[in-house]
């Protein structure tokens, strides 16, 4: 199926907007129809430009025929300017899968290989997908968390500039995902002094300065939705997410153009099924409590979209 016949659109006019308009393009993680119902009422009510991004590990959950199945029922257009993300794609073959069945951009993740692999294999997509005109996300860098400030040694995790620019120059991404001190899930900091490394991020923009820059494990994890959790049963120790401070200049001053976020959904989504199961031990009706976390998922993606990204109204 082609994405256009589905309303979807690439990231390619999005992004200029973004790269020029201070705001960033969210980017939710979804895995069934729940999650695809609350992402694109909160893009719908928000009038936001959203990504939906589906992990391997989120496709092979929902089936192919079923993601497919759930985005054609969402009666999208092309307007509300929607895409369909592949999400760390570990090979080029998954990619062209994606591309395939529907997808509208995808990211090939080749961020722990070799450079020249990572070149190779990127240029390799970009070709097949720029055919179709689809989107592609490489990454550069490996989101290790905080703890290594190694930054350009051997052991370096954050993206370095000078390497950016020969990538952006030989693969020609249309967006580069770079590590400047996020990570994956609910713990991404021990202590509040750790800090985004935007000393780093100016030096890539200056490098690649017409690349939208793209930013991973960026939950805010709130405090209020962990102590839920906590408190109606569940044990999540030490969580700590970015500052939301340093999240907004991230997506409102920089050449940051997508932003994305998993965990906080998760989260959100958790903490109102664990809480409307307490208020309401009677109850057996899966319904009601998946309503609840739709409802909480939605709410999450709405205020992340006001108050972070600043892309309401950008569609
Ligand atoms: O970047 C990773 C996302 O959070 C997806 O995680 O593979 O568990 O769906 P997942
Ligand atoms: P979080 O775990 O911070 O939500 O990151 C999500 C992500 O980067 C998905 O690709
Ligand atoms: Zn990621």
């Amino acid at each position: 199926m082609k994405y256009a016949e589905l309303g979807l659109v690439n990231t390619q006019n999005t992004f200029e907007s973004a790269l020029r308009g201070g705001f960033a393009v969210p980017a939710f993680n979804a895995y069934n129809m729940e999650t695809i119902q609350a992402i694109v009422s909160a893009a719908r009510l928000t009038h936001s430009p959203v990504i939906i991004a589906i992990s391997e590990s989120a496709l092979k959950y929902m089936g192919e025929n079923m993601l497919i199945g759930i985005i054609a029922g969402t009666r999208i257009d092309q307007h509300e300017r929607i895409a369909l993300h592949l999400d760390h794609g570990s090979s080029v073959e998954s990619c062209m899968r994606a591309i395939n069945i529907g997808f509208s951009s995808v990211m090939l993740d080749f961020s722990k290989r070799d450079l020249i692999e990572n070149i190779n294999a990127t240029a390799n997509i970009v070709r097949y997908a720029h055919a179709r005109d689809i989107s592609v996300e490489a990454e550069l860098g490996e989101l290790a968390g905080f703890e290594d400030e190694n930054t350009f040694g051997t052991k370096s995790t954050y993206t370095d500039p000078d390497i950016a620019k020969q990538f952006v120059a030989d693969a020609h991404p249309d967006s580069l995902a770079i590590a400047i001190g996020t990570s994956h899930g609910a713990y991404k900091r021990k202590s509040a002094d750790e800090k985004l490394r935007f000393d780093i991020l100016e030096q890539i923009q200056e490098q690649i300065p017409n690349t939208p820059l793209v930013l991973h494990g960026a939950s805010t994890v709130p405090t209020d939705l962990v102590d839920d959790i906590n408190k109606f049963g569940g044990k999540i120790q030490n969580a700590m997410g970015i500052d939301i401070e340093q999240l907004k200049f991230a997506a409102t001053k920089t050449h940051i153009c997508k932003i994305n976020i998993d965990s906080d959904l998760r989260l959100a989504a958790t903490a109102a099924i664990r809480r409307d199961m307490n208020i309401h031990p009677e109850n057996f009706n899966p319904r009601e409590y998946m309503d609840a976390s739709r409802d909480a998922i939605r709410d999450m993606c709405i205020f992340l979209i006001r108050e972070v990204f600043r892309s309401y109204n950008k569609i």
